[in-house]
């Protein structure tokens, strides 16, 4: 099992959503090399053909069993956060890629202004050390622009986290699944690159994404068209 709490590496990556975003993620991890557990809703059966079809090589499991890994990435609807296993991620690297606004969850979307959805989640979640990341590329997009390390064209890939050590962490699995880091602050700043930001969806390199997210005014809520309560758009 890998020691990401003893020494800051990432050998076994957990998933938590066997979706369109939790699979794609889950293949681009096993070509990096990580081994991977993958968790839906339900028990492991019910997604292991899936599984199997579609990220071979990953192993299904019960989403209480994700404590397994040195790394649990969220890749779940963000309306379904309140069922995160809360116990089991206390003091565990965890990596929010969900989007508030991007599926039809029942969100209450008055709180996007205030608060970045990684604070709701980092409130959820007591004692997990959460860093917001990978949420802000389409999974097509994950695939297609994953590239090794020194290749022309490689993407940047926006992070924000509390603890530098994490970031550094994190940022090392996302160097090895094909892009290149882009810290753009405490977690707070995740709502930099949320749906609604020009960073969202921007396939940029690291270098323009962190001009992007430097601009005076950008990398913030976009107010929606004809709404004056500063509601972002979903993407
Ligand atoms: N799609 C993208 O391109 C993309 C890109 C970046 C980020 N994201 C974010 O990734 C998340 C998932 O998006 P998606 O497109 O993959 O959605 P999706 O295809 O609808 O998949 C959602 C997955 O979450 C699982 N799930 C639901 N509740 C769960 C729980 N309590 N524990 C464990 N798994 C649970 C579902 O499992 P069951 O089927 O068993 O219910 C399903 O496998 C969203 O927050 C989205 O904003 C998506």
């Amino acid at each position: 099992m890998g020691s990401q709490d003893e020494g800051g590496v990432i050998r076994t990556v957990g998933i938590l959503g066997a979706g369109k975003f939790g699979l794609a993620l889950a293949r681009l991890a096993l070509a990096a090399s990580y081994r991977v557990l993958v968790a839906g809703s339900g028990d492991p059966e019910g997604i292991a053909s899936r599984v199997d079809a579609l990220a071979h090589g990953a192993e299904p499991i019960a989403a209480v069993e994700v404590i397994r890994a040195d790394v649990v990435i969220l890749a779940l609807p963000f309306g379904t956060h309140g069922s995160l296993p809360v116990a089991g991620l206390r003091d565990k690297l965890v990596v929010d890629a969900m989007n508030r606004g991007w599926d039809a969850d029942g969100t209450d979307r008055e709180l996007t202004c205030h608060r970045s959805s990684s604070e709701m989640v980092q409130a959820q979640l007591s004692g997990a050390r959460l860093v917001k990341a990978l949420n802000h590329v389409g999974y097509h997009e994950l695939e297609d622009d994953a590239l090794p390390v020194g290749a022309r064209g490689r993407k940047g890939m926006a992070m924000a986290g509390d603890n530098p050590r994490d970031l550094d962490t994190v940022g090392a699995m996302i160097t090895a699944l094909g892009f290149d880091p882009v810290v753009v602050g405490p977690l707070k700043d995740g709502a930099r690159f949320e749906p609604g930001t020009e960073a969202f969806g921007a396939r940029a390199s690291a270098e323009e994404l962190r001009a992007l997210l430097d601009r005076p005014g950008r990398g913030r809520v976009v107010p929606r068209a004809g709404r004056t309560d500063g509601a972002p758009d979903a993407v």
